[in-house]
């Protein structure tokens, strides 16, 4: 099965990227914009994973959120920007803040647990967002429609988990459908 690993939003966020996308969709009908319900941070792509590693990873991925992972922290989300070529942009994304560090410092957390069960390293740097939209050809009107929103500011939440999340692929695009959540900083959890 298709696995990764992500923060979920809050849905006091997910409405305020809703409303964003909305514009986007009237402003740019052309291109495929995600569906609200799918949005994440992704931490970790793994790919296609054997069932029977299932298991370790959870575990693994348990221990991540005690060990070596921060406590629940504050993330922003704001601004717009692209993946790929300026004027040909591969991915549109929203951008987050987090003034502390703590999610690079999950994400590495993630990243070694992982790791430590053989699934390889990103080699590319960690660059949190929210991918609002994969561009597949010339999009005239997308340069103007970013432009007038780059400033946008979608809101804050307290991060207090990641999830082990499932994708199936469907025609009208990704199902995505939670394994298993992992607290940070929980109960029993604060030595580390
Ligand atoms: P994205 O957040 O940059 O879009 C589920 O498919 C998530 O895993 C996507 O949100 C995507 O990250 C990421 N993903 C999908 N395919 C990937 C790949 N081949 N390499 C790295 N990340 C991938």
């Amino acid at each position: 099965m298709r696995l990764f690993v992500a923060v979920e939003l809050s849905e006091a966020i997910r409405e305020q990227v809703r409303a964003l996308l909305d514009g986007l969709k009237r402003d740019v009908p052309e291109v495929r914009w995600a569906r609200p319900e799918a949005l994440h941070v992704t931490l970790k792509f793994l790919g296609e994973v054997e069932s029977e590693r299932v298991d370790p990873l959870c575990e693994a991925l348990e221990r991540a959120s005690g060990a070596g992972a921060p406590p629940p922290f504050d993330i922003e989300v704001e601004g717009l920007g692209t993946f790929g070529d300026r004027k040909r942009p591969r991915v549109v994304w929203a951008g987050l803040r987090e003034r502390t560090g703590a999610l690079e410092e999950l994400q590495g957390a993630v990243e070694q647990a992982c790791e430590a069960l053989g699934f390889p390293l990103e080699e590319r740097r960690f660059h949190p967002h929210l991918t609002l939209a994969r561009i597949k050809g010339p999009m005239p009107s997308l340069g103007r429609a970013l432009a007038t929103r780059s400033g946008v500011r979608l809101g804050s939440a307290q991060v207090g988990s990641f999830a082990l999340v499932r994708s199936e692929l469907q025609p009208d695009g990704a199902l995505h459908t939670v394994l298993k959540r992992f607290a940070l900083g929980g109960p029993g959890k604060e030595a580390r």
